[in-house]
């Protein structure tokens, strides 16, 4: 198995690969190597025929304080154009799997981004979301102003980013941006997660593969494509083994078994 320095990953339950951010001195600011095992992880777990979702998590504190601003803040603008300066967080949203955010704490800056860039986030009460990189004379780059706009529409957004609050979890329900917020506790956003995760692993994954493809077309086409991509991927799902097992299931009254063919 490989050796992470900046991350831990586990199995909570069979189906479910758990990442967690280990960078507890510094609220797991999001240095470079620590992204890049990130998306090493990631990649991993998306090949793995045994995982059927993905959870990542930070600390009671802190899911993700941001990029790391020490990393960043003697850097150039040649330096950060040539070398692309984060656009392999970008990877994450090519993962096929689902990925859950459970978010304790601060999730600010690339934080709140990396939380936005997964499918599902669910918030313990004392999340903190926000875009503070206004405060440091910059702007959120990666992908923060654009996926607010979408979540949570113009003005809250700018709100966000132009003033760098941070908002509740209960804020952060309301608006949309986060799916719920579990009850408090330590601990009970990860085992909410671990258990949205295991339901979504008892599926098929060709199917829940779909799903999340089709979601995602919302937030790139117009209506009229959105629909008939959907459609398209709907009729294909009817070549696969799994559609006529779940369907038989349903008929026979009993469970499917799925074997992701
Ligand atoms: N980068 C680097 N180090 C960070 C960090 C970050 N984003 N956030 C926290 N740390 C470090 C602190 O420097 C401190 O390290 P030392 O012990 O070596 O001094 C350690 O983590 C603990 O932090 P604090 O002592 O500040 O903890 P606190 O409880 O007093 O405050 C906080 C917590 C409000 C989150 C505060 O740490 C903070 O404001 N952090 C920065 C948040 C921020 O601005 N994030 C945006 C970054 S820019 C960005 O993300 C760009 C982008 O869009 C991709």
């Amino acid at each position: 198995s490989t050796q992470y320095e900046y991350i831990l990953t586990s199995a909570p339950e069979p189906g479910v690969q758990l990442i967690t951010l280990n960078r507890p001195k510094a609220l797991n600011a999001l240095c470079s190597p620590l992204f890049a095992e990130l998306n090493t992880a990631l990649e991993a777990a998306d090949k793995d025929d045994a995982v059927g979702a993905i959870v990542i998590t930070g600390s009671e504190k802190a899911f993700a304080a941001g990029a790391d601003i020490k990393e960043m803040k003697d850097k150039q603008f040649s330096d950060v154009y040539k070398n692309r300066f984060l656009e392999d967080w970008a990877n994450l949203s090519k993962i096929r799997k689902p990925v859950i955010a459970a978010v304790s704490g601060f999730a600010l800056g690339g934080g709140c981004e990396l939380a936005l860039m997964c499918d599902i986030i669910l918030a313990s009460p004392t999340a903190k979301f926000g875009q503070p990189e206004i405060n440091l004379g910059v702007i959120p780059g990666g992908g923060g102003s654009q996926r607010l706009a979408s979540l949570i529409g113009k003005s809250r957004t700018m709100e966000m980013v132009l003033t760098g609050r941070m908002i509740s979890a209960q804020e952060a329900e309301k608006w949309g941006l986060v799916s719920r917020v579990v009850p408090e506790g330590e601990g009970e956003v990860v085992k909410e997660a671990v258990k949205v995760a295991t339901e979504i692993a008892s599926k098929s994954q060709i199917a829940v593969q779909a799903a999340k493809e089709v979601v995602n077309a919302a937030y790139e086409l117009n209506l009229a494509e959105g629909l008939r991509f959907e459609r398209r991927i709907f009729h294909g799902l009817f070549a696969t083994d799994d559609q006529k097992e779940g369907m038989a299931a349903f008929a026979e009254k009993r469970k499917p078994n799925f074997t992701h063919s």
